[in-house]
């Protein structure tokens, strides 16, 4: 097909010169004897003056035509378009193909509802905005190619079709036509078999690979998303670390055009979790939690006397707006996490004002104010219970505070490793353990001594990489001695049963010589959302499942033939 150019290549460098171009009508505009039309192409757009006595034919928005004509300085710039200083007199147009009238407007400024646009995604697709981010997705993917084939790490794809792999999500599973009532799962990450295959002797692996989760989903998450993975063998964590920090300076620098300093900084997970009040900690602005435990443990309060931990956030400037309707909002807050209340202190002209007053006495009072260092005009929030639930809790308000206050500034971008996390979780009901990442990730040389007497003691080799308060990719050093592997799934409570048939063939692998390796993920969309400055993961995938994990373009999931059934030897219970 006949084209000299995309449009948005066209500049002043290019008048007088004749072009063929194609693309859709984004706009039309008759004014009798001129016709303009605003033709957009990947690039953007170009606006095409039609004058009169040129034979047109119909035109509509959407159509897809083809323009030869002259490219002319225009007389008045359109500064909203980067080629605004010209426009090409057509002299001749085509209609390559109609388009009926689109359900929504094509446009960056859109009032449709989102299940609307996903099920037109095609339609959506053309708008600049969701052109812009999957260019920059794609961008990451082009530089992880490229960042790690020079480090020499080698691309190896792994199976979808699968033994569960665990990471904690809830596994999609496909039944087997061959052997009936016998199920693949898909991977939810490839971690078995990136272990295997630096037991295989490939030590550096790379992959852009797809997994599947079968979780909640959440503005940052969808059932099935691409992880950067990745795995090392002989480095340590430091080593690992540097190489990561390569690939993410040239990411923001490519991309965004923005240098991040290296070495990031590493933040111990007790630290993220006592100061931010989360693991994935939005360092771009401070609200720290303050622990005020020894002031009000002595109060008369009985929340504040039994609780093992009481923290405070000071809001400033806040206190003279928060109305009975906000009190009533952060209790209501307080309670999704489980707590009774919250105790609300608003710091004002006239003194300290709050309903838990008459539980305390002045000095207490005059205690917590110069604790947290709060001023006229501030507010504290605190709230007692168990250490992590307090934290996270207030670490959750101070995230909806700062964005409500505007103290994150655009177009910024904060990087840090959150480090030394639990290798285990405790379940406060019934005391069993839970791997905080994975039950292949190896405990810290200083705390491994703890796994036989108190395992809630042991830190993990695990890093995650956090920006702007997403966990955009997680890893860590792996077990390799076999004692250590079988203690660890002791501790989880795995049978020797479970342990056989769950990875038994991993194990196995595990007595044919082992590297110590490590690795890490990166979850592609979530890097493509902070690098594109949205919140929303599906701007950032070409056809994402809506809230309910459904595609309303598609309509998938659906039923299946009876037959389809049949053959598989599965019967449905309606
Ligand atoms: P993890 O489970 O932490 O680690 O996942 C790594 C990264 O993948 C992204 N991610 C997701 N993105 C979108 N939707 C989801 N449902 C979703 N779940 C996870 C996150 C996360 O940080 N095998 C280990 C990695 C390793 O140890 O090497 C793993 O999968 O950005």
């Amino acid at each position: 097909m006949e084209r000299s150019c995309y449009n948005a290549e066209l500049s002043l460098d290019n008048v007088g010169q004749e072009v063929i171009l194609v693309g859709w009508v984004a706009k039309k505009r008759n004014l009798g004897s001129l016709l303009f039309i605003d033709l957009r192409d990947r690039s953007g757009i170009v606006q095409i003056t039609v004058n009169e006595g040129v034979n047109v034919p119909e035109v509509k928005n959407e159509y897809v035509i083809s323009v030869k004509g002259k490219v002319a300085k225009k007389d008045v710039e359109n500064k909203n378009l980067k080629t605004g200083k010209i426009e090409v007199i057509a002299s001749q147009i085509k209609v390559l193909s109609k388009a009926k009238t689109t359900p929504m407007i094509i446009a960056d400024e859109t009032d449709a509802l989102e299940d609307l646009r996903l099920k037109y995604r095609y339609l959506d697709l053309r708008r600049p905005s969701l052109q812009a981010n999957l260019r920059k997705r794609a961008k990451i993917v082009s530089i992880a190619h490229d960042y790690f084939d020079k480090n020499g790490f080698i691309e190896v794809e792994t199976p979808c079709l699968t033994l569960s792999t665990p990471e904690g999500a809830r596994d999609y599973i496909v039944p087997s036509r061959i052997t009936h009532g016998a199920f693949y799962a898909l991977p939810q990450s490839p971690q078995l078999f990136k272990q295997l295959l630096m037991i295989g002797g490939f030590e550096r692996y790379y992959q852009i690979a797809r997994c599947f989760r079968d979780e909640d989903l959440r503005q940052d998450r969808q059932p099935e998303f691409t992880q950067i993975d990745l795995e090392m063998s002989f480095l340590d964590q430091d080593q690992i670390l540097t190489i990561m920090e390569g690939f993410l300076k040239r990411v923001f620098k490519e991309i965004n055009g923005v240098d991040i300093k290296t070495p990031l900084r590493r933040m111990p997970y007790a630290e993220a979790v006592d100061v931010y009040g989360s693991d994935k900690p939005d360092t771009r602005f401070e609200l720290h939690l303050k622990d005020v435990t020894d002031v009000l443990k002595s109060t008369e309060f009985n929340s504040y006397k039994e609780a093992e931990c009481i923290k405070a956030l000071v809001i400033p400037g806040v206190a003279g707006e928060t109305s009975r309707k906000v009190i009533d909002n952060l209790t209501l807050e307080a309670k999704k996490f489980g707590f009774g209340g919250i105790g609300v202190y608003k710091v004002l002209d006239t003194g300290v004002e709050s309903s838990l007053l008459k539980f305390m006495n002045e000095e207490q009072v005059s205690k917590l104010v110069s604790k947290v260092s709060a001023s006229k005009g501030d507010l504290i929030l605190v709230l007692a219970g168990k250490h992590d639930p307090v934290c996270f809790a207030l670490g959750a308000l101070r995230n909806q505070y700062a964005r409500k206050l505007g103290y994150i500034k655009p177009n910024t971008y904060d990087l840090l490793w959150v480090v030394d996390f639990p290798l285990f979780e405790k379940d406060l009901n019934d005391g069993s353990y839970k791997p905080l990442h994975h039950p292949f990730t190896r405990p810290t040389p200083e705390t491994a001594k703890y796994l036989d007497s108190d395992p809630s003691k042991v830190l993990s080799a695990a890093y995650d990489i956090v920006i702007n308060g997403y966990e955009a990719g997680g890893g860590s050093l792996r077990i390799y001695d076999q004692d250590m592997q079988n203690k660890v799934f002791n501790i989880l409570g795995f049978s020797d049963e479970d342990i056989v048939r769950k990875f038994g063939y991993f194990i196995k692998a595990f007595e044919y010589g082992t590297p110590p390796h490590g690795g890490i993920a990166f979850g592609l969309e979530r890097l493509s959302m902070i690098v594109c400055g949205t919140d929303n993961i599906r701007d950032v995938i070409a056809f994402p499942k809506n809230l309910k994990a459904v595609c309303p373009m598609s309509s998938a999931p659906q039923k299946v033939d009876e037959d389809q059934l049949k053959d598989l030897g599965i019967k449905i219970e309606e």
